[in-house]
């Protein structure tokens, strides 16, 4: 793909987002911000009995990339379960947004993953006392992000 091709694949995202809103008594409500710029993203997940996403949403104000990037995770973590997002490559969500076009802003490109494996990551202990997780707001630090920069 070409750079235009990266820069229309956002834009596409960011006009028509994927999974955009609320959902209704989640297991999962995780808000993660961004120290740089105080840009919010919300993430809203329903998992099955085997701790498998079978839906998600995101909310959230913020540029571009990042709300592009919130479109395209809430994409890739449908299906997947709650350890296999734990697990999730930084390097494959910035190769799918075009690295040349995020590589300067890779907080705003990792924002919503890091917000949502921040959670995948706190929701077992809550889950063993029987409660929801319920996030108060995470400043995502891109800790695997920073490396791609
Ligand atoms: Fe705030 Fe991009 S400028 S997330």
């Amino acid at each position: 793909m070409t750079r235009q091709d990266y820069i229309e694949f956002i834009l596409d995202h960011y006009q028509n987002p994927h999974h955009k809103g609320k959902l209704d008594d989640p297991d999962i409500l995780v808000n993660g911000g961004n120290p740089g710029c105080g840009d919010i993203v919300t993430i809203y997940v329903k998992l099955d009995e085997n701790d498998r996403i079978v839906d998600a949403k995101f909310d959230g104000q913020g540029c571009t990339i990042s709300m592009a990037a919130s479109s395209l995770v809430m994409d890739k973590i449908i299906g997947r379960t709650i350890a296999e997002v734990d697990k999730m490559d930084y390097t494959e969500l910035i190769e799918e947004l075009g690295r040349e076009v995020v590589q300067s802003r890779v907080r705003c490109a990792t924002l919503a993953l890091d917000t949502m494996i921040a959670g995948a990551r706190e929701y077992p202990s809550h889950k063993a006392t029987g409660k929801k997780y319920v996030s108060p707001i995470i400043l995502a630090e891109t800790f695997r992000g920073e490396q791609l920069g």
